[in-house]
């Protein structure tokens, strides 16, 4: 499958040429591309977002405000968390806006976020085409590095009127997608990567639970982040409110145990990341029935169990992958307590941070990290999560390509 692993992000906007975006979803995800959709207030005029969900077996994203889908990606993961965006068709307006950097609804909002590759296959009535100031706007998009595919000279569908702006067929916009991610070098390409991430829920009963304030930010992205180098990437997370990020397997877990339990069944891997704020205790025995508060009773007391390392089990499996990461999530001594988690977890690299309440990192957009190996140590600058997660993932390459 020539796209294989490959994440699109497919901008829909309004016009009759919108019915093809259908075709083209099918064509992208049967050569293995898996396509997260974005639909402009118009395009939903011409098809609909079920449509476009059901073809694309993904969240349709509609809105610029949705608090729903904001918490839940976001326009900025929406602009990175793939390795092209698409937008077919393109109208003269939805053009417009991105020769004027607008951002005023979610499509320009994530095409003036983006720093990935953007093709454009426009598609407009001929004399909107023709006229000066779409085709300013082409020529400034083109100086910007935006590339076109289209439109072409043809029938229109509502006017009958003919000459250009036609949007190319789907076929030529999968042709132009595979040549376009074809030169991107995917260092990982072939390897296979495991990355945990998120809280870990230990039950009290069946109301009730443990857990602690990791969001998943920091996981998720790494877990993104190493399949744009081309990995393999399966995600193991805990309770988590964010996305399961696009081009990776995710399986969802509970528990530490059940944690542990998915990552020793998908080893053998070449790279184990384990990023899961996973709790160190658990309760001995969890109540089958909810601890029911009686009047005049004493609050009942909790007896605690240790949990497994996953970290540590996986640093000293026979199965154990040729890089095997870790983090420490520290309050104080930051590298002292790193270097000895190095150690003693069997890890070739830990990258650990300060999640003092004062740093806002616990659950922030941020990061401020700090790489311990046999070989040094390394002191990153204060970056969003995203960076980082990019950082590692190039970092990542390059010692297993020396190793
Ligand atoms: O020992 P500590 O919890 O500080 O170690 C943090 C590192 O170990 C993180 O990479 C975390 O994902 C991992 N870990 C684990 N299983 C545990 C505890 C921590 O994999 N039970």
């Amino acid at each position: 499958m020539t796209l294989s692993g490959k994440r699109v992000l497919l901008i829909i906007s309004g016009g009759i040429a919108a019915y093809k975006s259908l075709d083209l979803i099918r064509r992208l995800r049967e050569r293995g591309a898996s396509v997260r959709p974005i639909m402009t207030a118009s395009a939903q005029e011409f098809i609909t977002p079920l449509a476009v969900g059901a073809l694309a077996a993904s969240h349709v994203y509609l809105d610029l405000f949705s608090r729903e889908d904001e918490q839940d990606v976001g326009h900025i993961r929406l602009a990175r968390e793939c390795d092209l965006i698409v937008v077919a068709p393109a109208t003269a307006n939805v053009m417009a806006k991105m020769a004027q950097g607008l951002a005023e609804d979610l499509a320009s909002t994530v095409l003036l976020a983006a720093d990935r590759p953007v093709l454009v296959a426009p598609a407009m009535n001929p004399k909107m085409w023709a006229h000066p100031a779409t085709q300013r706007n082409v020529a400034t998009l083109k100086q910007d590095g935006i590339h076109f595919i289209g439109p072409k000279a043809g029938e229109m569908a509502e006017s009958g009127e003919s000459g250009m702006g036609r949007m190319a067929e789907p076929l030529e916009i999968v042709a132009t997608i595979e040549a376009m991610l074809e030169d991107q070098p995917k260092p990982l390409k072939g390897r296979t990567a495991i990355v945990t991430s998120g809280p870990t829920h230990e039950p009290i009963d069946p109301v009730r639970y443990i857990a602690n304030r990791s969001s998943g930010k920091q996981g998720h992205a790494i877990a993104s982040a190493l399949a744009s180098l081309g990995a393999d990437v399966t995600l193991v997370s805990g309770p988590v409110i964010i996305a399961d990020p696009a081009g990776v397997k995710t399986i969802h877990v509970e528990r530490a145990e059940e944690m542990r339990d998915a990552v020793l069944s998908l080893l053998p891997a070449d790279i184990a990341v384990m990023v899961a704020a996973v709790a160190d205790w658990r309760v001995a025995s969890a109540s089958g029935q909810k601890i029911k508060k009686q009047p005049g009773d004493a609050p009942p007391s909790l007896v605690l169990a240790e949990n497994p390392d996953i970290l540590k089990t996986v640093g000293h499996h026979e199965k154990r992958p040729r890089l095997v990461i870790g983090f420490a999530a520290e309050t104080q001594n930051v590298e002292d307590n790193g270097r000895a988690k190095l150690a003693r977890k069997g890890a070739d690299l830990i990258v650990a941070n300060d999640v003092s309440p004062e740093t806002g990192i616990m659950g922030g957009e941020r990061n401020h990290v700090t790489l311990i190996s046999q070989d040094g140590t390394e002191h990153w600058p204060d970056m969003d999560k995203n960076s980082v997660a990019e950082q590692l993932a190039r970092k990542i390459a390059s010692l297993l390509a020396l190793s």
